[in-house]
């Protein structure tokens, strides 16, 4: 099937960390030739940008001016999404412990976020987009025409980050499964966004579940959608 026949849609992939929504979101653009846009990678790259230049996680009226200020690009390509900040490349930055440690506070203050979703939305403007984050189908692309909740048991998305991270020196998997429940819990409770199912959302749990069934079921989905939007327009 030719996906330019078909009606570009934008789709929303929200669900804690470790859901697999980064892989997911990235093998259903290829297959449908969307662009695939990680939000959490913006959040990361303010965090990492604020720790390298000695701001503290704490300070929000800094870490805002932060935000407000960093000039955030987004680069697809075939090896995945790449960021710049300020011009210079952070993509190898975001995933250290550091990082990881100080996001959930980062992604909570206001400003951030206000950033960050006017920046998504620009990107999402010209459709057929699919965009993973933790508030995407309730609050940054409300009217996404297909919007998945995506999630899995909390051991099971710990030993997924264990096994991307590698061997990493005094790095257990109980450490990663409380450090994923309390980024949950951070990420559930906050005042502004956050973690939930959108009402009109598809609940998938990912746990035991091969990828590529995950991966099909959704692009079925978007296929759908894209269908039955082009057949109201005629
Ligand atoms: O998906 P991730 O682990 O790269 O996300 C990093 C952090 O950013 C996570 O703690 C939640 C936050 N985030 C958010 O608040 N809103 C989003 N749309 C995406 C990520």
């Amino acid at each position: 099937m030719n996906p330019h026949s078909e009606h570009p849609i934008n789709i929303a992939i929200d669900g804690p960390a470790g859901a697999g929504k980064s892989t997911v979101a990235r093998l259903v653009a290829n297959a449908l030739q969307y662009v695939y846009v990680d939000t959490g990678a913006m959040y990361r790259a303010v965090t990492a940008i604020a720790l390298e230049r000695g701001i503290s996680p704490d300070d929000e009226e800094a870490i805002g001016r932060l935000a407000e200020e960093l000039d955030i690009v987004l680069l697809p390509g075939d090896e995945g999404q790449r960021v710049l900040a300020d011009g210079s490349d952070v993509t190898s930055k975001l995933r250290s412990l550091e990082v990881n440690r100080n996001v959930s506070r980062v992604a909570a203050y206001e400003a951030v976020r206000k950033k960050m979703a006017d920046l998504q939305r620009r990107m999402a403007l010209a459709k057929g987009v699919v965009m993973d984050g933790r508030d995407i189908g309730t609050n940054v692309l409300p009217d996404a025409e297909l919007k998945i909740f995506l999630t899995a048991t909390p051991r099971e998305r710990a030993l997924r980050r264990y096994r991307e991270m590698g061997e990493q020196p005094g790095v257990t998997l109980e450490q990663l499964e409380r450090e994923i429940a309390e980024r949950d819990r951070m990420d559930r409770e906050r005042e502004l966004a956050p973690l939930l199912q959108a009402p009109d959302a598809r609940f998938v749990d990912s746990t035991g579940r091969p990828i590529e069934q995950i991966v099909d079921e959704i692009v079925e989905w978007g296929r759908a959608a894209s269908r039955t939007i082009s057949a109201g327009e005629k």
